[in-house]
């Protein structure tokens, strides 16, 4: 019976370093920016902050490290309404942590250190069996280990479950993880990547789609940053451009729309309102900056839909 929080998010924690240039440095060229912040970040974290702040009922699995990081990001995480109760404090180790490039165009590069994520282990996940099983829905992504991301899958797919995968950053999945996925998310590059077809234009997103369909996930949506999403259902394909705003910042805008995009499926959103739900979230993100900081609030995404209509 599905009793518990009706998302859950596995994922990470990082501390991102952010260095704003007006171009990012070629090897060895040493540049100095014009800004610098430190903000919450991590892709776990973007996604269970965007399904908190856009009004889902989300529990987050993850690991900090028993560093002043680790405590100031748990006290964030509750003021963004994400149930911190599977987030464990890893003794001796310190917060994941990325180091941020932002260009004049407000593309980045991005260096992790993994920290206390990479202690996510399947034992802490079998310890969240009840939270998962009871969940509607289950949302990861790729900066936590591997055998981590298998076991919840697992775990969702014998209790119905919904899952859905975001597969970033980009790392080679094994088809027995793909089974079990419901609903995947990539990117242009992490497509490719999982698929080998190199997707520029809608008729590749749909050869893509299918290849992903074959390895037994119902629902594909290839984001194609500029011109939206391509989504995929049982093989009925459609575009669904996203909307146009000024970026100042990507950082966190996919981590914003898979977020945002989970709370619309489960209020019950046809599948092309929950995107341009999720879109409309995203476009808010990258006109600010940072990856938490961006993330917005569930009024701010309503009235940005109001004034489109
Ligand atoms: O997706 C953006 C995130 O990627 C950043 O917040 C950084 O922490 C890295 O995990």
């Amino acid at each position: 019976m599905k009793t518990a929080g009706q998302l859950v998010v596995l994922g990470s924690i990082n501390a991102d370093h952010i260095l704003n240039l007006e171009r990012f440095p070629a090897p060895g060229e040493t540049l100095t920016g014009h800004r610098y912040q430190v903000a919450f970040g991590g892709k776990g974290a973007n996604q269970a902050v965007a399904a908190g702040r856009s009004g889902a009922d989300i529990a987050f699995i993850a690991c900090v490290g028993d560093d002043d990081t680790g405590e100031r990001v748990r006290q964030q995480l509750q003021k963004d309404r994400v149930d911190i109760t599977p987030v464990s404090v890893v003794k001796g180790d310190a917060t994941g942590v990325a180091l941020i490039f932002v260009n004049g165009d407000g593309e980045n590069v991005i260096g992790i250190h993994a920290g206390a994520n990479s202690s996510l282990s399947p034992e802490m996940v079998q310890a969240e069996r009840e939270r998962i099983r009871g969940a509607r829905a289950l949302l990861m992504q790729l900066e936590s280990p591997l055998e981590s991301v298998l076991a919840a899958a697992q775990i969702a797919r014998e209790s119905d479950t919904l899952t859905v995968l975001n597969p970033a950053p980009a790392r080679a999945l094994s088809d027995e993880l793909l089974a079990l996925i419901d609903i995947i998310t990539p990117n242009e590059t992490e497509a490719e990547g999982l698929t080998g077809v190199a997707v520029k234009d809608d008729a590749s997103a749909a050869q893509a789609a299918q290849v992903l369909h074959d390895k037994g996930i119902k629902t594909v949506l290839i984001t194609l940053g500029k011109r939206g999403v391509w989504l995929s259902d049982n093989g009925n394909g459609q575009r669904i451009p996203g909307f146009t705003v000024k970026a100042v910042d990507t950082i966190a805008a996919g981590d914003t729309f898979n977020g945002a995009l989970v709370t619309a499926i489960l209020e019950g959103k046809a599948l092309v309102h929950a995107i341009r739900f999720a879109h409309a979230a995203a476009a808010i993100a990258v006109t600010r900056e940072g990856a938490q900081p961006s993330v917005p609030w569930r009024e701010e995404i309503d009235a940005f839909l109001a004034k489109q209509e």
